[in-house]
């Protein structure tokens, strides 16, 4: 028979094939890791913010307790910001005249919340709540990083599910003392009760924390 096709179109052909699988080989990745990279996800990057808040200068420098501001973590689901009064216990005698700090004025003239823009953000068909992480022995950098060493505030991990679902696989590791819940310094020591027994403390267990209902209600 003769041969329509020339020897060599079979290895163009081939060719053609393999590439158009890498092709959509390395399409599908991008498409499917890319919304995942670190980049897209907009880890350690600042924002604009109507005044240049820095947790480094107010909590490291100043010693200021995280819920002194953020009055709201320990008893509901938000963390909730400070509201202007806040600022002013000290800003209505220190740095009265700053530029940078007109804003502040305005929002207490003008009663108006200052509208601090968002680093962390879950979309609306996720769940979270603070309050219960605190009362289970989880602190605030394992999941905010350390903000004391953030002269502007920058989103320390990816936040997507898979980053819930590695600790709620297996909590008991990350779990921490009741004393260091907001300590931006903690890590896990060797003299530390062992994981178990720190799950054993906040009584954790009963459900299983990678359910979909748990997060998505
Ligand atoms: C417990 C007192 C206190 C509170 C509350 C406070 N500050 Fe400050 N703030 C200070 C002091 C002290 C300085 C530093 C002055 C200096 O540099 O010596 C400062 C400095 C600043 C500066 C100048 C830049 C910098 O970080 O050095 C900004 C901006 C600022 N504060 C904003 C705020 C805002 C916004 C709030 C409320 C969310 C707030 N502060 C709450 C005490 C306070
Ligand atoms: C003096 C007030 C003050 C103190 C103390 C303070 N914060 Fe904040 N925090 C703010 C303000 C104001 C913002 C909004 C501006 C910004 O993002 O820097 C904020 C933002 C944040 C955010 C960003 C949330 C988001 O989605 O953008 C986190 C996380 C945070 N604070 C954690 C902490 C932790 C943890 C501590 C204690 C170690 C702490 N803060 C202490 C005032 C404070
Ligand atoms: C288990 C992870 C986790 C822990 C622990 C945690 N946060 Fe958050 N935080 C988040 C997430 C997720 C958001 C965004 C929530 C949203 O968009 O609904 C957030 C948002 C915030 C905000 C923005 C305002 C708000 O309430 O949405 C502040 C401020 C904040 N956290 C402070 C803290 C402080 C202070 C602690 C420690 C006492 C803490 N967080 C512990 C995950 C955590
Ligand atoms: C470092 C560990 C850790 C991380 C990270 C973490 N969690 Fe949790 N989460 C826990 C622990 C511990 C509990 C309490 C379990 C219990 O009570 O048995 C919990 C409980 C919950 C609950 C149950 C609340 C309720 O009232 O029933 C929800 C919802 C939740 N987490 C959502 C999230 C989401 C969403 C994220 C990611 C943004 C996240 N968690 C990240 C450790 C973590
Ligand atoms: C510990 C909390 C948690 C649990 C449990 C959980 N999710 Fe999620 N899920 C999240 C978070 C957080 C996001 C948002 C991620 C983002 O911002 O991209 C998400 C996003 C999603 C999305 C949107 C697409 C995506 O991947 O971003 C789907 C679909 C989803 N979850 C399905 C599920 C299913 C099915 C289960 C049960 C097998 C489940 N989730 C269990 C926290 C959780």
């Amino acid at each position: 028979m003769a041969a329509i096709f020339r020897p060599h179109a079979n290895v163009a052909a081939k060719a053609v094939l393999l590439g158009l699988a890498l092709l959509l080989l390395t399409g599908t990745a991008w498409w499917w890791g890319y919304p995942r990279t670190d980049y897209a996800r907009r880890v350690g990057y600042t924002i604009d913010q109507p005044i240049p808040f820095s947790h480094e200068h107010h909590v490291a420098g100043l010693g200021i307790q995280c819920e002194l501001c953020h009055s709201t973590v320990e008893v509901s689901a938000k963390a909730g910001m400070p509201p202007t009064y806040t600022c002013m216990t000290c800003h209505s005698q220190i740095w009265t005249n700053a530029a940078v700090l007109a804003p502040l004025r305005d929002s207490l003239a003008s009663n108006t919340p200052i509208a601090w823009g968002r680093v962390t953000n879950l979309p609306d068909y996720v769940y979270f709540n603070h309050s219960i992480h605190v009362a289970k022995g989880v602190g605030c950098s394992s999941c905010h990083g350390q903000v004391d060493k953030m002269a502007l505030m920058a989103k320390a991990a990816p936040m997507t599910m898979q980053f819930c679902l590695d600790c709620h696989r297996n909590p008991g590791p990350q779990l921490r003392p009741e004393s260091e819940i907001f300590n931006t310094e903690w890590v896990r020591t060797t003299t530390m009760p062992s994981p178990a027994a720190m799950v054993q403390h906040y009584h954790i267990g009963g459900r299983n924390l990678t359910d979909c209902s748990i997060c998505h209600r």
